[in-house]
């Protein structure tokens, strides 16, 4: 079970656009005898492809620092008894030296990029953001709160590690640093290509820009493409609607649904959205099949 009591595992990294929530929807477009390649050009935090992927996947990104942990879990570079003592140790100097230690790892890490400091921020910044400014460094603000690594937050982060480990030891999970471009170029006819990518004029940081030329050569790429296509993106807010959506995807089915992003740092980002899937999924294949991880997450 997830943190939120729904049947979707949730991996150890956290971002401001994470699916967690979407998986069960999204995964109502698997065609139920899918047995192709899960396609995911823009993975974030991975938790769509780890969820419903089944027997082999390519999850792409142009981040480094997420594809590097994974990366070192699956390898068993990186354990769970590894994130254990690491952040027992981290944690105890950030209760007592509160803030300054905080920084210090952030300082640390823009240096040399070890995972675990990349871990470390992404559990202890301010509302678990995953942001980077012009020059490629992580600038997420403390949470401040000094005392974040209490020991049952720790024991939950290791869970999620040990569970990680495990979805990767049973697929051919393969991770790639590359533009969508390259990876959507990959696909071949009988996967499953699912996009998630910035949101035109949201959340833009160093990763995550994207405007209408992008819009315009993802539409080509996923119009040519032999797979078929899932794309999520949102249809309207309280505040304005995406107008790209109607120029580019008209022609296609979509489904839509009312969200709630919890985390963000700008109200604008905090109001419900209105998420839709455009696609291009046979849907007299379309069926509810248990998810691929919500057997096996009993055993933990
Ligand atoms: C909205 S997030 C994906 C969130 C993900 N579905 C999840 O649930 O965690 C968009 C991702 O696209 C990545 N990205 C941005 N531009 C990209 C590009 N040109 N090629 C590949 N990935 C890109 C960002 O680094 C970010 O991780």
């Amino acid at each position: 079970m997830s943190d939120d009591g729904c049947p979707v595992f949730v991996p150890p990294i956290k971002s401001q656009g994470i699916k967690t929530k979407l998986v069960p929807w999204i995964q109502t477009l698997m065609p139920q005898d899918f047995a192709g390649r899960w396609i995911e050009p823009f993975m974030g935090t991975g938790v769509v492809g780890l969820n419903l992927a089944r027997r082999s996947a390519l999850l792409a990104d142009t981040n480094p620092y997420v594809i590097a942990l994974y990366q070192a879990v699956g390898d068993k570079a990186i354990s769970g008894r590894m994130v254990k003592s690491y952040l027992i140790k981290e944690g105890g100097l950030l209760r007592s030296k509160g803030e300054d230690h905080y920084y210090a790892v952030r300082d640390r890490f823009n240096t040399a990029h070890d995972p675990l400091d990349f871990l470390f921020l992404s559990r202890a910044g301010f509302n678990g953001m995953i942001r980077f400014n012009r020059k490629g460094g992580y600038n997420i603000p403390f949470c401040r709160k000094p005392d974040r690594f209490s020991q049952a937050y720790v024991t939950r982060i290791v869970n999620q590690v040990n569970r990680l480990a495990a979805v990767l030891s049973e697929g051919d999970f393969e991770f790639k640093v590359q533009d969508y471009q390259v990876t959507i170029a990959q696909a071949e006819t009988g996967d499953l290509i699912y996009c998630d990518p910035p949101y035109a004029g949201r959340h833009t940081d160093y990763y995550n820009g994207w405007d209408e030329g992008d819009e315009a050569v993802l539409n080509r790429l996923l119009r040519e493409t032999p797979a078929s296509f899932v794309y999520s993106t949102w249809l309207s807010t309280r505040f304005r609607s995406n107008e790209l959506a109607e120029k580019y995807w008209s022609a296609f089915p979509h489904m839509t649904q009312d969200h709630f992003y919890h985390v963000g740092g700008s109200l604008d980002n905090r109001h419900g959205v209105v998420e839709a899937l455009i696609h291009s999924v046979d849907l007299s294949s379309q069926a509810r099949v248990p998810l691929a991880r919500e057997l096996e997450l009993t055993l933990f």
